[in-house]
């Protein structure tokens, strides 16, 4: 019989390619999310039920219904200037929202989750490349916000009530290669579809915060991923959670930092287009370095970034930008 995982926030980016990853691997993915920042147009690989992870009872109903062996957990408010204005919508939304998930699992005696964590966590670590010993310490409200999420989830697995695997991304990039779904954020803040939104002359003009960083070209180094790296990684989880209940924390990086520059000279040689930017002073809490040492998860679950080179991801995005309505 095909296993069900119930995926919150399958709506949203990371969360319709790791949809279509389950399905191609013969799952079936069933989305919960309130559509807040998602679209139902991306979600394609199963059923969407529309709801609140805050909302408990409907979480039982819909974890009644579709009896998943097990739960994604993608759903979270992502944008750290937001954060920093709203710090108590973000403590509510990802901390008691992922709280109220894990009420509704254990009542339903569902027991196993993988969980989207983040590098934000970390805040300005001294030392490079992260890994998971580097000691924790976010710097907004953002961060703080996953890293409650994190504690509820390390809380429940300690009392042995749960199996759970929490995936900490540095920066998803790139899009699905057949072009099925891609990154489609309102307001968008990475950098990436920025670039490229910028190479389709569309969207608010390019800026470049900062060129006085202690790197090689003065812009600030970031590790990017491929969002289908991160699917195949959640895949791989899942067979983690068999066993005896128990926590584990995964780096999940391409191990390989790009400056802003080397994005920009990039995304022009793949679209072919000149690329106008200005150059603004540094913004506040941004480090100049953050690149991932995902050694545990390559030995633990045999994952490797496969597409995570920066001509790959940024290719696979621009095909995505250049499909969508304007
Ligand atoms: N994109 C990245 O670079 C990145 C990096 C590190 C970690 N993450 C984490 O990955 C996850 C997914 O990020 P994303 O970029 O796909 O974001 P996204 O905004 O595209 O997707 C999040 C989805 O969750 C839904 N959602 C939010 N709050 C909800 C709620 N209370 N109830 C139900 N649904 C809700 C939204 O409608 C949206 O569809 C997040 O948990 C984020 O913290 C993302």
């Amino acid at each position: 019989m095909t296993e069900t995982i119930l995926v919150t926030g399958g709506a949203g980016y990371v969360g319709s390619h790791v949809c279509k990853a389950l399905a191609v691997a013969g799952f079936k993915p069933v989305t919960y999310d309130n559509l807040f920042r998602g679209h139902k147009e991306l979600v394609k690989w199963g059923p969407l039920e529309v709801g609140d992870v805050c909302d408990t009872e409907k979480l039982q109903a819909v974890i009644t219904r579709h009896k998943p062996s097990a739960v994604m957990h993608f759903a979270a408010l992502t944008l750290v200037g937001e954060s920093v204005a709203q710090p108590g919508l973000y403590h509510h939304n990802n901390g008691d929202g992922t709280q109220s998930l894990l009420t509704a699992m254990q009542r339903c005696g569902v027991n196993r989750i993988v969980v989207s964590g983040t590098c934000a966590v970390y805040g300005i670590p001294q030392k490079m490349p992260i890994d998971e010993n580097t000691p924790i310490g976010p710097i907004n409200p953002y961060g703080h916000s996953k890293l409650a999420m994190e504690n509820h989830v390390h809380a429940a697995a300690t009392k042995g009530e749960l199996s759970s695997v929490v995936l900490r991304y540095f920066n998803a990039a790139g899009a699905d290669p057949e072009g099925e779904t891609g990154e489609w954020h309102e307001p968008e803040t990475h950098l990436i579809p920025n670039v490229l939104r910028a190479a389709a002359g569309i969207g608010e003009p390019l800026r470049l915060f900062g060129t006085d960083y202690p790197t090689p070209d003065g812009t600030c180094i970031r590790d990017y991923i491929h969002v289908c790296d991160i699917a195949a990684a959640h895949v791989a989880a899942l067979s983690h959670l068999n066993g005896p209940p128990k926590g584990h924390v995964f780096n999940l990086g391409s191990g390989t930092g790009f400056s802003v520059r080397q994005v920009i000279d990039t995304a022009r040689a793949v679209t072919g287009r000149d690329i106008a930017f200005s150059v603004e002073p540094r913004r506040d809490g941004d480090p100049a370095i953050l690149v991932a040492d995902s050694t545990r998860i390559q030995n633990d679950l045999q994952w490797k970034p496969m597409r995570s080179g920066l001509p790959e991801q940024i290719g696979d995005a621009w095909r995505w930008v250049q499909k969508q309505p304007r």
